[in-house]
């Protein structure tokens, strides 16, 4: 054989070596990991995407041409090296190790290549930027709890098509380019040459393209596939992100959740080998923001919020008062134990919430036989009474409100929830909090723009028994989606569909669009409707996010192989950059610069 590696052939993984290989010859490849040079002995630990294995330079055992060659060896190497399996003498015995037990006694050497010495050390506990780690990501996918994750992001796809494959599902694709489908963040469009002045939108989900396999007859569909969303960016949102797909024909409901569940149970017994126990909680929207604030919540820990709108609305506190009268609210979190927080520890919370535009976060730190508070004067002595008892109110406690619009109390203090939560390590991660969140309204008012809309997509469908509220008070009317929520991370959402076109028309007619405009926008589903629509409804989950819990990672970014930053950019290969004046004009576009 006359290629690089010559009669060298891999025989063995580096972490597959143990006691039971000893004597025999093998052949490794990999990355150098440590290179020791023990008084003319050199020790190096090769690296593979399985783990590490010793090898053992000795010039006894191998010619000096091979030797001279293993001192120029530097970390990050590529090698080949052919060798014999020993056991290590009982003294060196690496327990940290998988194959601490043996060492590979090195004869032959081949040096692949050599390498720059890299920008961080390729281990797991590194002190380094994740802008560094992004912009040197072939690196960083090096380190051993990348590699780690990647694999189980695999195995995880992999253990989900076997299942929606036997269960009758079908692997369709759907386009990229495309027209733009409402999931509520912006489209990023790709403009046309062909036909110039328009563009293409990239898909925020591949929603109506599954909703039509359904009406030409593939009644069950799912998809692994590539989602875009131009959004704010946080730890667990990408701009470009994966979800599993799935749609299914003659179903409600609790065919969908039932299906979803299952294939989620059997994820993690086959990944994590955790047994979860069917069927999840389940919880309507309403109880979710009533007593968690949010519509994920996060059902590890307590913490609930509590109504006292009743109690305060007429006290002498005018901040909760007039709160009240303007048809807001007042809620409070009894935060146990918690009475010896600081000053700067209570306006770093108030800092925190305003974040969620809380306009203030009044407090009581409940002592042995008083309140101390900036608001407790304020209080009738029966007031007092009536919120110590609502909030269990014991020395020792402090209590947390926020005054204002439902929306900024719950939202607000929601967070506030689990951020104390995680302050004061309330949280097991080793536990797994599943739940089915339901009954979400239709539609919430947007003030900016000063109309409906939809809160999952406009394409779901309304509960039947709410259906007659659709005119008078689409407010009031809620929906047939429903979320899954792990760990108070919204992991998957979906619904079941409209498939009756005069239901359609009427909804976009609740969210402020003209004939003219959901024919433009969405004339095709309109005829699709027209042509025989079976019942049908799906879900998708959020397959980057489903990883990120899995591999106990905090960040989206870590289970994504190569992913954007906060600012949506790639540093590895520095998209998104400066497209050529030649490449505009054939697009008939004019850049103007900020
Ligand atoms: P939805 O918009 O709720 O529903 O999205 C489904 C799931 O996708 C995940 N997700 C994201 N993950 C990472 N980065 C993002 N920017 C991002 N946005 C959403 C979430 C979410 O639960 N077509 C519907 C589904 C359906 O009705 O069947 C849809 O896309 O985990
Ligand atoms: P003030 O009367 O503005 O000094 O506020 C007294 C206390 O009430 C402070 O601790 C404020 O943080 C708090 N506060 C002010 N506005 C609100 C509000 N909308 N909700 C909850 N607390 C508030």
């Amino acid at each position: 054989m006359s290629d690089i590696l010559g009669e060298m052939r891999r025989t063995h993984n580096c972490c597959q070596l143990g006691v039971e290989e000893v004597g025999q010859e093998v052949v490794l490849m990999g990355w150098v990991q440590h290179r020791r040079d023990h008084g003319g002995v050199i020790f190096v630990d090769l690296r593979d995407r399985e783990g590490l294995t010793q090898v053992v330079f000795n010039p006894q055992n191998i010619d000096s041409a091979f030797f001279e060659k293993a001192h120029t060896i530097r970390n990050e190497f590529v090698l080949g090296l052919r060798g014999t399996v020993e056991k290590r003498p009982s003294d060196m015995v690496n327990s940290n190790m998988i194959t601490g037990e043996i060492e590979v006694m090195a004869k032959e050497l081949k040096i692949f290549n050599i390498a720059a010495t890299p920008p961080f050390q390729v281990e797991d506990r590194i002190d380094v930027s994740e802008n560094i780690r992004l912009k040197h990501r072939h690196i960083d996918l090096r380190r051993p709890q990348m590699q780690k994750n990647l694999i189980l992001r695999h195995k995880a796809a992999a253990c989900i098509r076997s299942y929606l494959n036997e269960n009758g599902f079908l692997d369709i694709e759907t386009p990229v380019l495309t027209k733009s489908t409402p999931e509520g963040a912006r489209d990023y469009l790709v403009p046309s040459r062909v036909n110039p002045g328009m563009f293409f939108a990239l898909p925020q989900s591949p929603q109506l393209f599954k909703q039509l396999f359904m009406i030409s007859g593939f009644d069950r569909y799912y998809q692994i596939v590539r989602c875009f969303r131009d959004e704010d960016l946080r730890a667990d949102r990408q701009p470009e992100f994966t979800q599993i797909d799935i749609e299914m024909s003659f179903v409600g409901e609790e065919d969908i959740m039932s299906m979803a569940e299952n294939m989620i149970k059997k994820l993690f017994s086959e990944i994590m080998n955790i047994d979860i126990k069917l069927p999840l909680l389940r919880m309507t929207y309403e109880e979710a923001i009533s007593r968690f604030g949010l519509d994920r919540p996060d059902t590890r820990f307590g913490l609930e919020l509590t109504d006292i709108s009743d109690i305060v609305g007429g006290a002498g506190f005018k901040v909760f008062a007039d709160a009240v009268k303007k048809g807001g609210m007042v809620k409070a979190i009894n935060a146990k134990g918690c009475s010896y927080f600081s000053r700067k520890e209570i306006d770093d919370l108030t800092a925190f919430t305003a974040i969620y535009k809380a306009r203030g976060l009044a407090w009581i730190k409940v002592k042995e036989d008083s309140w101390q508070s900036p608001i407790a004067k304020f209080f009738s002595d029966d007031e007092k009474a009536a919120l110590a008892e609502r909030l269990d109110m014991k020395p020792g406690d402090i209590i947390f409100f926020v005054a204002d619009f439902p929306g900024i109390v719950n939202e607000a203090l929601g967070n506030l929830r689990n951020h104390l939560g995680k302050k004061l390590e309330l949280i097991d991660d080793n536990t797994f909090s599943f739940l089915w969140v339901t009954h979400f309204p239709m539609f919430e008012y947007d003030e900016t723009e000063k109309r409906n809309q939809a809160l999952h997509h406009p394409f779901t469908a309304p509960l039947e028994k709410d259906a007659d509220k659709l005119a008078a008070d689409p407010l009031s009317v809620n929906s047939r989606a429903y979320d899954m929520v792990l760990n108070g991370t919204e992991i998957g959402g979906g619904s079941v569909r409209i498939h009756d076109i005069n239901l359609q028309k009427q909804i976009f007619d609740v969210l402020g669009m003209t004939p003219e405009s959901y024919e433009e926008k969405f004339g095709f589903l309109l005829e699709a409707l027209k042509s025989g629509a079976p019942p049908h409804g799906g879900i998708a989950f959020g397959f980057d996010r489903l990883i990120s819990i899995l591999c106990g990672q905090p960040s989206i970014r870590d289970v994504i192989a190569f992913p954007k930053t906060q600012k949506a950019a790639c540093l590895l290969t520095s998209a998104p950059s400066d497209a050529d004046k030649a490449q505009l004009n054939e697009l008939g576009l004019k850049v103007k610069k900020k």
